[in-house]
C-alpha cells in the first residue's frame, strides 16, 4: 500500500462514508444480547429509510429529545425518568450500549424512551423529520485525538448543519466534551453555523447545567483531570433572531 503523509489511504472503498465510530461487537454480554429479543419490540426503532412520525412512535404529542451517542444509556434513562412529559429518542452504534439502555428502561418502566441502534449521520440524512426536536444533545462524542482522524469526529459542520435543521425554532443543541481542542473546534463551527447562536452570547462555553447528569465519559474525563465544556446553542426563530 502507499504511504501518504496526511493519512489518505488510496485503498480505502470512497463509496463509504467515514464513519465517527468502530464497531466492536465482540463485547455484548449475554443479558443485552437476550435485551434486543424481548425488549426491541417495546424500545426499538429499525434503522431503514421511513421518517418517523413522533405521535406514532410515542403514542402521544409532547416535546421531543433526540440523544446522540448515548454511550451505555444510563444518562438517557436517568433524563427520560426525570422528565415523564418529555419524549426522547436515543441513537447509538454500538450494539452493547444499546442492549444495556434496553435493560435500564425497563427495569424503569419507561413508557418515554425510544431507541436507535444506528449511525446518527444516517438516521438524520433519512429518517428524522425537519424542525421537530425541542433539544439535540451529544454528550462526550469520541474525541478521535489524532490530528489524521479529526475527519471522524461528529461535530462537523455538515453533521451541525443537518442538527440546526431538525431543531425547532429556538430548539437547543446541547454539547459537552472533556477535550479542550474539540471543545474549541465545537465552539467555532457552531459560531459559524448561521442558524444556531450561543445561549450565553458571545464566544464562550456555558456553565454545566445541574440537570445534565453526569455521564460514564464524563467521570473517565474528570479521573485524568479534564476540565468539561458544554456547549448551549438556540435555534434562531425563521426570519432571523
Ligand atoms: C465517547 S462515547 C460517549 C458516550 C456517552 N455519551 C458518555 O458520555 O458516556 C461516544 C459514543 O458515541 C457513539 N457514536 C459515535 N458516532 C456515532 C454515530 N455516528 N451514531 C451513533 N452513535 C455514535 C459511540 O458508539 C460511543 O458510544
Amino acid at each position: 500500500m502507499t504511504s501518504i503523509p496526511d493519512g489518505l489511504n488510496f485503498n480505502r472503498d470512497l463509496s463509504r462514508p467515514i464513519r465517527s465510530f468502530v464497531r466492536r461487537e465482540g463485547r455484548i454480554t449475554s443479558a443485552q444480547q437476550r435485551a434486543f429479543t424481548e425488549y426491541w419490540e417495546r424500545f426499538g426503532v429499525e434503522a431503514d429509510t421511513r421518517l418517523l412520525d413522533p405521535e406514532r412512535l410515542f403514542g402521544r404529542s409532547a416535546p421531543w429529545v433526540l440523544e446522540i451517542g448515548f454511550g451505555n444509556g444510563e444518562s438517557l434513562a436517568a433524563m427520560a425518568a426525570a422528565h415523564p412529559g418529555v419524549n426522547y429518542l436515543g441513537i447509538e452504534a454500538h450494539r452493547p450500549g444499546v442492549g444495556h439502555l434496553l435493560l435500564r428502561a425497563t427495569e424503569l418502566q419507561l413508557t418515554n424512551l425510544r431507541v436507535m441502534c444506528a449511525d446518527a449521520a444516517e438516521a438524520l440524512k433519512k429518517q428524522l423529520p425537519d424542525e421537530c426536536f425541542e433539544r439535540i444533545q451529544i454528550f462526550f462524542p469520541d474525541p478521535w485525538p489524532k490530528a489524521r482522524h479529526h475527519k471522524r469526529r461528529f461535530i462537523q459542520s455538515g453533521n451541525v448543519a443537518l442538527l440546526a435543521r431538525k431543531l425547532k425554532p429556538f430548539g437547543q443543541l446541547h454539547l459537552a466534551t472533556d477535550w479542550e481542542d474539540y471543545a474549541l473546534s465545537m465552539l467555532d463551527i457552531l459560531n459559524a453555523t448561521p442558524e444556531l447562536a450561543n445561549t450565553v452570547g458571545g464566544n464562550g462555553f456555558t456553565p454545566r447545567p445541574s440537570w445534565r447528569p453526569m455521564t460514564r465519559f464524563e467521570q473517565r474525563g474528570l479521573r485524568l483531570g479534564h476540565a468539561i465544556r458544554d456547549l448551549l446553542f438556540v435555534r434562531a426563530a425563521p426570519g432571523g433572531y
